[in-house]
């Protein structure tokens, strides 16, 4: 990870380095947009109720584990503080909504709800897929709470979740079960999900050796044109239209 984390600042660059009008408009309308926005407020909000939370869960552990939590008893507040999205990530999912007049989303990965409340803000409709149900019924209170409607919570397993969905979408965040085959088939499988103007977002693709190797299949493949490495996120499209590039950005 420390080694991974240099080799990013090295290579990483602004805006300036990057001469693909797409990745440069992405960069400059949205990935540094600066503007405050209203919904902002909503999705911090969000995130502070459940740091406030002192309800214990008892977890049903899908996907690679935790390295933070030993037991399968956690505090809303402590899941909402190590597993939930950041601030900083939230607003920018929200704003990659927006300006990618994103209708439909979906998420893999719904914890506590705090990237799908940005998800929903940003978008028409989302779809989001959790696995454990105590963690699902809370984020559903929560959903009601903060008057988010246009949500569809789905409970199961990633794969068989997937497996019933019929709908394309605009925007797909994999946030969950990070680890090397279940990661690369979960892309095969949201492929058929997709349309030429798809974002794919990845989290946490230098979390592992595992998820290292994900990645670097997953921007290698042929049917990937653009791929951004911001550290901690995988952004990529297949639109056809894009010649075949990789870029490293500073977030
Ligand atoms: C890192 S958290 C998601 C954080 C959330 N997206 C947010 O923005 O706060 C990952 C979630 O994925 C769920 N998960 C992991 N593997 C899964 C699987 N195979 N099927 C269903 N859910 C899974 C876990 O239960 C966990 O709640």
């Amino acid at each position: 990870m420390i080694r991974a984390f240099l080799s990013y600042l090295m290579h990483s660059t602004n805006e300036h380095g990057v001469h693909s009008p797409f990745v440069f408009d992405m960069m400059t309308k949205c990935i540094y947009d600066k503007k405050p926005q209203n919904a902002y407020k909503t999705i911090n909000g969000y995130k502070k109720a459940l740091i406030n939370d002192k309800t214990v869960l008892n977890i049903t552990d899908f996907g690679a584990g935790s390295r933070i939590f030993k037991t399968n008893q956690r505090q809303v507040k402590a899941i909402a503080k190590h597993a939930g999205i950041s601030q900083k990530r939230g607003q920018l999912l929200y704003r990659l909504c927006k300006c990618y007049n994103v209708k439909n989303a979906l998420e893999l990965g719904t914890s506590l709800g705090i990237g799908t409340s940005a998800l929903a803000l940003g978008s028409q409709h989302v779809t989001t897929l959790e696995g454990c149900p105590e963690t699902a019924r809370i984020a559903k209170q929560y959903f009601e709470q903060f008057k988010l409607s246009n949500i569809q919570l789905i409970q199961g397993d990633f794969e068989e979740s997937i497996n019933q969905l019929k709908d394309t979408f605009d925007l797909i965040y994999i946030d969950g079960n990070h680890q090397e085959v279940a990661t690369l088939r979960y892309f095969e499988q949201l492929i058929s999900l997709s349309h030429n103007d798809t974002l794919f977002i990845f989290d946490d693709i230098h979390w592992s050796k595992g998820m290292e190797n994900a990645w670097q299949t997953i921007y290698n493949d042929k049917r990937v044109t653009v791929s951004i490495d911001t550290f901690q996120w995988g952004i990529v499209s297949l639109r056809k239209e894009q010649q075949k590039e990789h870029f490293v950005i500073r977030f």
